[in-house]
């Protein structure tokens, strides 16, 4: 291989790694968005009773907006094995549903 061939193919490749870039971005953002809109059915279905319209609390129950990123553990043991009026979720939800249900409230959390 020449040096000329060699440099080339470096310029070829970094121009494959640049330009797939923002499709892998792209697909990502659509995932996490077609993840928010599941999260959004499985809220509507079992949670928005108790916890409100579109995640705004009327006082009674825990606000989930305000739910911080290091707050996921908390979330999905909660969420599974309830909370003192909170029944456990567990025997309902899927681990899918319930990742579904984090990418929804994060979405819509106070703090980003
Ligand atoms: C029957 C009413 C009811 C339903 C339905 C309900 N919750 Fe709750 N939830 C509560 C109450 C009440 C609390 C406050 C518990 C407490 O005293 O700390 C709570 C608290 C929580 C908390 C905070 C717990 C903590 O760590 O402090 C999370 C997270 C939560 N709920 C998620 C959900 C999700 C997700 C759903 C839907 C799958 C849901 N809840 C459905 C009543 C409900």
């Amino acid at each position: 291989m020449t040096r000329s061939t060699a440099k080339s193919r470096r310029l070829v490749f970094a121009l494959a790694v640049s330009a797939l870039a923002p499709v892998a971005s792209a697909r990502e953002a659509a995932r996490d968005q077609a993840a928010i809109e599941a999260g959004e059915a499985v809220y509507n279905n079992y949670c928005q009773t108790c916890h409100g319209d579109r995640l705004v609390n009327t006082g009674q129950t825990f606000d989930l907006r305000r739910l911080t990123a290091g707050d996921r553990a908390r979330f999905e043991n909660s969420v599974r094995n309830g909370k003192s009026q909170m029944p456990p979720w567990k025997d309902v939800l899927s681990d899918e549903e319930i990742g579904q249900l984090w990418a929804y409230i994060r979405a819509n959390a106070n703090q980003k």
